[in-house]
């Protein structure tokens, strides 16, 4: 039989004989078990040594007794480095001193791959290491606790998120990645080599998500990555991120697409909340249930607010008024999560499919979901109206040309639509608390890393 340590989940062993996969547990108490993991630490006390033996299901203690093994197979098993795997058969045998209660006495072992020595990264030991240290040895670094806890929470996020989306009737979609013209300004362009052809790397599945309104899918989403050449090395812009974009139809204003989002949210929380208990507690991190609605604060209002509190405001939100802004709506609206709406055209100059306010063509009907003053989600209804669209496009100095493939599927039956952009990287580096927004990504990608 080949058994796990730890609780729950199956992990993947094989020793050969492999017939069937279980967690340890103490009932087995007497019973020959077979496990394999990586050598966490061992304490060589002489007579009797301990090896901690971890896969992601947990840890065991192997306790080796050299009387019982002879000094030669003793001195093998308890010298081989910390990292290497290492297959061990013997009796589980309960033992209420060992953390978890029980402890495996082996009678055969077999070293499956040995690690070098030094090793680039200790994975237990307490010392802080820089994050470029922990991203260059990345496979190691993610053997952390704390690490897997992240994407075991990602996992959790991207779960929770279809759940809600499934349930009201949208369907997941994957549109091209490799496209002729971006949707979000040319300044964050990636430009690729395309056979004969000059092509870019999706920066948004927005205008194909708009394309399938057209298509009449009228409710759709796609989880897939997006990239952005941003020259902004900060703790939460990343080249590739991974995008949740939602598209639906027949709205009647942003309102119908901050219900959804709202609801995903909350959703999204209560599934970690309820799922995530021993990840979140690994992380040492507290989250509370959402209430609904999340306020909705105008752009003009938020200005109002940061300069009652002395923030003076040029345009856009910078960092600083961003983070004011968290703290404000923190003590005033008593929610970490806030949408931030109108926002004036003049600031969404590259956002061209934006619908403007009919009664005010200053104000856009766009909005932005953050959290303690990162934003999240940016979002809104579309401008469906062909003629609209062609004359907003011309105004903000985009070449309708390049965009004909696009405007062509507003000719032939186009309905009211609206939706929104959310970065799941976002959403993690928050709800976590983490530093960096790179903690939240396998192997990240920024202006200075593309390997590994
Ligand atoms: O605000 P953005 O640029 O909006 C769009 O892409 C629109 N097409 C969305 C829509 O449907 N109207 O990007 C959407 C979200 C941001 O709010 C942010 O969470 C994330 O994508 N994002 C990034 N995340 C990490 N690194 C970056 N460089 C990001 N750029 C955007
Ligand atoms: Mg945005």
């Amino acid at each position: 039989m080949v058994s796990h340590f730890g609780d729950g989940v199956t992990g993947l062993v094989n020793l050969g004989e492999r017939s069937e996969n279980c967690s340890l547990s103490l009932n087995m108490a007497g019973k020959k078990v077979t496990v394999a993991g990586w050598i966490q630490d061992t304490r060589n006390l002489g007579g009797i040594a301990f090896i901690l033996l971890r896969d992601r299901t947990g840890v065991v203690q192997v306790t080796a007794v050299k009387k019982k093994m002879g000094d030669e197979i003793f001195s093998e098993l308890t010298g081989i480095p910390r990292e290497s795997i290492l297959a061990v058969s013997g009796e589980l045998k309960a033992n209420d001193q060992v953390a978890g209660g029980f402890e495996i006495l082996p009678d055969e072992f077999q070293i499956l791959s040995q690690a070098e020595t030094p090793l680039p990264l200790g994975i237990v030991d307490k010392v802080g290491v820089e994050l470029d240290t922990r991203l260059n040895n990345r496979f190691l670094d993610l053997r952390k606790e704390q690490v897997l806890a992240v994407f075991q929470t990602r996992d959790l996020v991207l779960k929770g998120m279809r759940e809600y989306l499934t349930g009201n009737g949208f369907i997941e979609v994957h549109t091209p990645k490799i496209v002729a013209a971006g949707a979000e300004g040319g300044s964050t362009l990636f430009p690729i080599e395309y056979f004969e052809k000059q092509a870019y790397l999706a920066q948004s599945s927005q205008l194909y998500k708009q394309m399938l309104m057209a298509a009449g899918f009228d409710r759709i989403y796609e989880i897939a990555p997006a990239y952005r050449a941003e020259q902004s090395d900060t703790v939460r812009h990343l080249a590739e991120f991974t995008s949740l974009d939602m598209e639906m139809s027949f709205i009647e204003s942003s309102e119908d697409v901050m219900c959804v989002l709202e609801e995903m949210v909350a959703h999204t929380f209560d599934v970690v909340i309820n799922h995530g208990i021993d990840q979140l507690d690994c992380l040492g991190v507290t989250l509370s249930k959402q209430k609904l609605p999340f306020p909705r604060v105008s752009f003009e209002k938020c200005i109002d607010m940061l300069s009652e509190s002395g923030i003076k405001v040029q345009g856009d939100l910078d960092t600083e008024a961003e983070k004011k802004l968290g703290e404000l709506m923190s003590e005033k609206h008593d929610s970490k999560l806030y949408f931030i709406t109108d926002f004036p055209t003049e600031l969404k100059k590259e956002t061209f499919y934006a619908m403007r306010d009919p009664d005010n063509p200053h104000l856009t009907r766009y909005f932005d979901l953050a959290y303690k003053g990162e934003e999240l989600v940016s979002g809104g209804q579309r401008e469906h109206r062909y003629d609209v669209l062609v004359s907003q496009m011309q105004e903000m100095g985009a070449n309708t040309d390049e965009f004909e493939f696009y405007l062509k599927a507003f000719k032939f039956g186009m309905p009211p639509h609206g939706g929104f952009g959310l970065g799941i990287e976002r959403v993690l580096h928050m709800m976590l608390n983490l530093p960096n927004i790179r903690e939240c990504v396998l192997f990240p990608r920024d202006m200075y890393r593309v390997v590994p």
